[in-house]
């Protein structure tokens, strides 16, 4: 049977690799590396920088893959989803008919925690249940969530709170009444502005974990403005930004 380890590499750092992680890191035969374009070949240089670093065997292999590209999502966003992933299912499928022998451990580096906005559990999952035959184990990884909490030196939810996690897609639409700890992920369009009140605080961070982080926090009218303009300077001169963010009601 082909087994396949879904490694959560951390958000950025490779310090933030887990004693587990390595340990699976030198259980792999072959690496499948995701190539998303120009954009993120920073995010590869990371995948292989910690395959260099923390692989003591030698005969390891790397697959380098290319990630389809999404359709604009317009109206319709789950089926432009739905057809995404079907198409990295036949992806992923001839990765490990075509790169991994019976027997033989394969293995993706997924970027932070692969529960948090992530397809590739979606994915094997989808492929088992159309009865391609494999066994897959989840290696947890510091996700940028928990990153952002540490450099901010914040617990994420209030006593007794709970705390959303979202998407900036999702934020667009408000606030849900009674939340009052929002994580937002995945929002290329500081959809912070569209919520923005006098009561609420910012805890926004920027290529989290590396070198490059940026870190802002404050009230969320005050600094706003900031945040963009810094946003969009870092965006230029890197080519790409990843950032996350917890909007908290002031005072709780
Ligand atoms: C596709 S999701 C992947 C999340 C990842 N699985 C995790 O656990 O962090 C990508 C989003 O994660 C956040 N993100 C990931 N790495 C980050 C970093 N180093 N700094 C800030 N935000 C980051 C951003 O909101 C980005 O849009």
């Amino acid at each position: 049977m082909r087994k396949i380890l879904i490694i959560g590499i951390g958000a950025g750092n490779p310090d933030y690799l887990t004693v587990q992680a390595i340990d699976a890191l030198n259980h792999a035969d072959v690496f499948f590396i995701p190539d998303k374009g120009t954009e993120k070949a920073a995010l590869r240089q990371l995948r292989t920088e910690i395959c260099e670093r923390f692989i003591k065997n030698t005969t390891y292999r790397t697959v380098p893959f290319k990630i389809p590209r999404r359709a604009e999502a317009g109206e319709d966003y789950r089926s432009s989803v739905d057809e995404w992933h079907a198409k990295l299912e036949a992806s992923y499928g001839r990765l490990f008919t075509e790169e991994l022998a019976e027997g033989e451990c394969g293995a993706f580096l997924v970027w932070g925690d692969p529960s948090l906005y992530d397809s590739t559990l979606r994915i094997l999952e989808a492929m088992q249940r159309k009865g391609f035959a494999f066994e897959y184990e989840v290696i947890p990884g510091i996700s940028a969530v928990q990153a952002l909490a540490a450099q901010h030196r914040i617990a994420l939810n209030r006593i007794g709170e709970p705390v959303l996690i979202t998407t900036g897609r999702k934020l667009a639409e408000g606030i849900p009444d009674g939340v009052g700890d929002v994580v937002v992920m995945l929002d290329g369009a500081q959809t912070f502005r569209q919520v923005a009140s006098a009561d609420l605080d910012i805890y926004w961070g920027a290529y989290l974990g590396s070198g490059d982080e940026i870190l802002v926090s404050g009230k969320l009218s005050d600094v706003m403005d900031e945040i963009e303009r810094i946003r969009s300077k870092a965006r230029e001169e890197h080519g790409w930004i990843m950032d996350t963010y917890l909007l908290r009601k002031s005072g709780q």
